[in-house]
């Protein structure tokens, strides 16, 4: 489907509990594009406990396309989202850390990731974080470009972190050692 003659209209807004499917099928998109499909474990319930309870883990942003004449634009209006949540640091305190971006292939090139990166950027001064910080899959270039084009730094390279995990099995050990 094309929508070169469309008028590009979209909005960004905050997601709902009502949202939690369409939250959970841009996941597996996303998941799908870093080729790792089979790894999204999360349900529909887990989004809706851990997002929209008394105390969210995350919160979301959603862009929603609106048609002009009220045909459907796309099987689904829900087309990109920003999932976020705030993590501290010792040295600078707080950050907003960005875990998921995504917009459907279809729907990308209409400034929709820009929209949504002005309304994180706006979280983030809003709620006194001093950054931004984000993963990125080594070979993702077209994502990475996009990011240091506007003003990214890869903290990998010029400061030599590396993200390490204790996975279940280690944390059932360490929690069980005497
Ligand atoms: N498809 C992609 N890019 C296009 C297209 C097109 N058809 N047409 C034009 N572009 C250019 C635009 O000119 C623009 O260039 P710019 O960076 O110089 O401004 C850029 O590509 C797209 O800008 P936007 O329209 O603002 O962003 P978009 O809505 O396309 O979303 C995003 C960007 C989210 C990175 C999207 O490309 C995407 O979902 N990519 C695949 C998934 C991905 O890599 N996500 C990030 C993973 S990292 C993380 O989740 C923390």
């Amino acid at each position: 489907m094309s929508h070169a003659n469309l008028v590009k209209h979209f909005q960004v807004r905050p997601a709902e509990p009502r949202d939690c499917p369409d939250i959970l099928r841009l996941i597996k998109e996303l998941a799908a594009y870093e080729e790792m499909p089979d790894a999204v474990k999360i349900t529909e319930t887990d989004l809706l406990r851990d997002g929209f309870g008394s105390r969210p883990c995350f919160h979301c942003l959603l862009a929603e396309v609106k048609s002009q004449d009220e045909r459907p634009l796309a099987a689904a209006d829900i087309v990109g989202f920003a999932m976020y949540y705030f993590t501290y640091d010792t040295w600078i305190g707080k950050i907003l850390y960005l875990e998921d971006f995504y917009v459907t292939e279809e729907f990308r090139g209409w400034g929709i990731g820009t929209k949504l990166l002005k309304r994180l950027s706006q979280i983030a001064i809003e709620t006194n974080c001093s950054c931004m910080h984000f993963l990125v899959v080594v070979w993702n270039k077209p994502s990475m470009e996009y990011y240091m084009r506007r003003g990214a730094s890869d903290l990998s390279t010029e400061e030599g972190w590396h993200l390490l995990r204790f996975d279940k099995e280690n944390l059932t050990r360490m929690a069980s050692e005497e």
